[in-house]
């Protein structure tokens, strides 16, 4: 057995990632305190929840043994934290994971080779516990780890079944260390007892489930490890102290709380209050500085707002402990001290860490005292009503104008018996969130989009500028000199920030970039700012790498560039130096689309004139679109010129030159320069052989031939005077003619013909369409004349008129006025006729009258208008001839009897 000694914080975290590096391990760095892709976590709560997708199989872990120290923060109970010593918000997990690998034969031995021969712990002072049904776990322990059976302990679910809201959890084996009577003798100092003797180090589960977070359990396909053991608790135990706020490196940052309050003594039997506080202080200085170490600013959302109800938190205990000014920073740096062995980036970040902590601190205490005060006469007001419950409304008071966050002033209240309403409270917060929500939508300010942010820039440093370095080259490092973060759903507003944590959105500004700004038509650049190495094994190893995507580059107020996007790994902060890298395939593609612009509006101006001025123009990776002043549409040969004179000119491989000159030679030199444009003294000339000299900001080809293709889409009239063409170069080109080719190929393929011969096949479908048609129509022309059969013999005699009215079944209205023609004739002078077709239920009526008929006062469209009502319809039309619909077809023979009657009344 290992020598029995008092091992540090740090010499145990060491010991036991090195242990388990013996076993096969890999040791990883811990992850950021920020989730990455996972909505379901606030903040990183235990060793395994970055590890989650490796645990379901849906990521690859780099390997299938890994070791970590994992920082954590759990803020469940945070208003509890403090009032006893048995925890905090902030510890450390140490853990070591199987993914499918090794499981319970080896896990259960590890662990109690690591406590008792490495650390030394005494084996007869370790019980453990397994879950109830677990019986592998009991008979590992009982029989290959040779426990006697009276110190195994079997437990039920809410002890031994381990799972932290959706994903991966199971059964486990818990590891209790008896700390001895000195720590607890009452009835509740046993095993399973909520007394302090006994106390859980190491809780070793069995993942083999995945719970999606409604409580529906799922085998994962793999039988996993998870183990967590608090690196503090392990350290209570080795040291043999009485809580973690006594090991040795918790316990300096404890001592110096004290000594900041003027040398007060602690856990003595009159300083209970007092412990409460230095406690609080004590972890909130932990938790504080290892969140902002990750990125985490503080706010009134999310994470931030945690951040900023322990950092206020602990202000007011310092108060309460009888602090003057500002002292947390004082905190800072001995958690930074303290800690930098295990984590280097504390002592990386501190200056930013403390600038962050003093920042927040100062705010808070500019409005402290009054918030205090008006909170005293809130509760005069109380008193004086004799209610016990402070408003939400005032709660909300005190939070919004004093920033007093909730926990703080129900805080101050409870010690005074007063209560608050919280759900008040939370209403008020909603509701200034929505009005806040609609105001920006109502300003169009909403910036889930980046032009949306544009106020934001505003309140930015006006002595910040950043310079494009961009025309020659695609990457270059420069410092981040400015960051917004941008309002998601739940956030106020915008804002300054002096980090951006991994999966905010925000802009970056750096004091140089490569990355091209929208300007002058041409779109800005798309690609990457990374911090560290982006090399896939460092980020497998969880070392390296942060980056931003960046989706957008706009020029914003105060002659800033903006790299506008999201942080998909990582953190930035302010000050970092970072490594700028466009996405070279879209610069080149946008810089094609460019470049052939220029050559466009030259070969415009050759082929149609000098009238050709631009009128507007846009272009990026996908397409150039240029507008332009010119009366009418242009003429397919006009454009196919313009086209050739375009590839001509990239064939010719013309140089592309730029200069920087004076306005007037520039002039002079016959550069196109916009019309009323203004420019500065000093322009920027950009020449494409001897064949186009134009005045421009944008990014360029070094030579036309990089084009390559050159291909008009369209050309189409945008207002009075002006047009637009729309075209493609390069492989955009290639990519449309293979569109166009397969599209081609598919139509041929439907007539089994191949693209050489698809218009012949088309005409001879054409010439077989069009003579089934006429075929089509006679047959129906016969069809209608044998239903209708000869009715001539059924005219009456309508006052010297005859009067053929005839019902017919599918007939379309054109066949209906062919029959109405042929009756006519047949019937001789004098005749009314009206057809009606059963056409699926609707009617079609067709009515005519002859000359001798109208002169005698018949009047076709008066005749059917009357019949289409009766079939619920409507129509008319002239005396001689008139059609209409109906959509009652069985009452056909009513609508006749109408038309009759109608017929009788019209001839005098
Ligand atoms: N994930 C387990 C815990 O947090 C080990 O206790």
């Amino acid at each position: 057995m290992a020598p029995k000694k008092k091992y540090g914080v740090n010499e145990l975290r060491e010991m036991f990632l090195s242990f388990f590096e013996s076993k096969g391990c890999l040791r990883l760095n811990s992850f950021s305190l920020v989730p990455h892709n996972d909505n379901s976590l606030l903040i990183i709560n235990s060793g395994m929840a970055p590890m989650k997708p490796w645990f379901t199989g849906q990521e690859i872990p780099p390997r299938r043994r890994v070791t970590t120290c994992q920082k954590c923060i759990r803020t469940g109970d945070l208003e509890n934290v403090g009032k006893t010593a048995r925890h905090g918000t902030y510890f450390e997990m140490l853990g070591n994971f199987s993914f499918g690998d090794y499981f319970k034969k080896e896990a259960i031995p590890w662990a109690w080779e690591f406590l008792t021969e490495v650390v030394g712990l005494d084996a007869d002072r370790l019980y453990p516990s397994v879950y109830e049904k677990d019986d592998e776990s009991y008979n590992i322990w009982l029989n290959d780890m040779h426990i006697p059976a009276e110190r195994i302990y079997k437990f039920g679910k809410e002890d031994n079944f381990w799972e932290h809201g959706s994903g991966p959890c199971g059964p486990c084996t818990e590891i209790y260390y008896d700390r001895g009577p000195e720590f607890g003798n009452g009835p509740e100092d046993v095993m399973g007892g909520e007394g302090d003797r006994f106390m859980e180090v190491w809780n070793v589960v069995f993942s083999q489930f995945n719970n999606d977070g409604h409580g529906n359990y799922t085998d994962l396909v793999q039988k996993n490890i998870d183990t967590g053991m608090g690196l503090e608790r392990l350290a209570v135990a080795v040291q043999g102290v009485g809580s973690l706020f006594d090991v040795d490196t918790v316990k300096s940052l404890r001592d110096l709380v004290c000594t900041l309050a003027g040398g007060i003594a602690y856990e003595q039997p009159d300083t209970h209050d007092t412990d409460v506080s230095v406690r609080i202080c004590t972890d909130h200085a932990r938790a504080m500085t290892f969140m902002i170490s990750d990125g985490i600013m503080p706010s009134n959302n999310g994470r931030g707002y945690v951040l900023r109800r322990i950092i206020r938190r602990a202000v007011r205990h310092g108060r309460k402990l009888g602090i003057k000014g500002s002292f947390l920073t004082k905190l800072a740096e001995n958690v930074i001290e303290g800690s930098k062995d295990g984590y280097p980036e504390l002592e990386e970040k501190r200056d930013f860490i403390l600038n962050v902590i003093q920042a927040e601190e100062d705010k808070f205490e500019k409005t402290y005292e009054q918030g205090m005060d008006i909170l005293q006469s809130m509760e005069d007001e109380l008193e004086a009503a004799g209610r016990k419950e402070l408003s939400g409304e005032n709660a909300f008071k005190l939070y919004d104008t004093y920033g007093f966050p909730i926990d703080n002033t129900k805080e101050i209240l409870e010690e005074k018996g007063y209560t608050v309403d919280e759900a008040g409270f939370n209403a008020a917060m909603k509701k200034q969130k929505e009005t806040a929500r609609e105001d920006r939508k109502k300003s169009g300010k909403s910036s889930t989009y980046m032009g949306a942010a544009a106020t934001i820039y505003e309140e930015m440093d006006p002595a910040i500028n950043s310079e494009f370095i961009g025309y020659d080259k695609t990457q270059a490092d420069s410092r981040i000199v400015a960051m917004a973060a941008f309002a998601g759903e739940e956030e106020d507003s915008d804002s300054v920030v002096e980090a951006l944590a991994d999966g905010q959105s925000g802009a970056i500004i750096t004091a140089e970039t490569p990355f091209y700004g929208t300007m002058g038509g041409q779109v800005g650049d798309i690609g990457t700012i990374v911090l560290g190495s982006d090399d896939t094994e460092a980020a497998a190893l969880g070392k390296g790498a942060a980056v931003f995507q960046v989706t957008a580059t706009e020029h914003v107020a105060g002659n800033k560039i903006a790299h506008i996007g999201k942080v998909v790994k990582g953190m930035f902060k302010l000050g970092d130096t970072v490594t700028l890298k466009v996405d070279e395939k879209e610069r080149m593609a946008t810089c094609r689309n460019h470049s052939a612009t220029h050559l466009l509006q030259k070969a415009l101006r050759e082929v149609l004139g000098t009238h050709v001025e631009q009128a507007g123009s846009y272009q990026d990776a996908d397409r150039t679109r240029f507008d332009f002043s010119h009366f009418q549409a242009m003429t397919p040969e006009e454009l196919k010129k313009v086209e050739d004179l375009v590839n001509e000119k990239i064939q010719a491989g013309l140089p592309v030159k730029t200069e920087i000159m004076s306005l007037d030679d520039a002039k002079k030199s016959g550069a196109m320069a916009l019309f009323g444009e203004k420019y500065g003294d000093k322009v920027r000339v950009v020449r494409m052989g001897d064949f186009s000299t134009e005045l421009c900001g944008g990014t360029h080809v070094s030579n036309t031939l990089q084009i390559g293709q050159f291909k008009i889409l369209s050309e189409s009239g945008v207002a009075a005077g002006v047009r637009r063409i729309e075209a493609l170069t390069g492989d955009n080109v290639r990519k449309y003619y293979e569109k166009l080719e397969a599209q081609l190929k598919d139509a041929a393929s439907l007539l089994k013909a191949t693209p050489d011969t698809l218009a012949d096949h088309i005409r001879k479908l054409q010439d077989e369409l069009k003579a089934s048609r006429s075929e089509n129509e006679s047959l129906k022309a016969k069809e209608a004349q044998n239903a209708l059969g000869d009715v001539t013999g059924n005219a009456k005699d309508i006052n010297g008129v005859k009067f053929v009215a005839s019902a017919l079944k599918d007939v379309d209205p054109d066949e209906l006025r062919n029959l109405g023609d042929s009756l006519k004739t047949k019937l001789g002078d004098g005749s009314v006729i009206l057809l009606l077709a059963d056409n699926g239920g609707k009617v079609n009526l067709m009515c005519m009258a002859d000359d001798t008929a109208v002169g005698k006062g018949a009047h076709a469209g008066n005749i059917i208008r009357s019949a289409a009502k009766i079939l619920g319809g409507g129509g008319g039309g002239r005396p001689n001839m008139a059609q209409a619909g109906g959509k009652d077809a069985t009452r056909i023979n009513d609508a006749i009897a109408d038309a009759e009657n109608i017929l009788k009344a019209q001839i005098r």
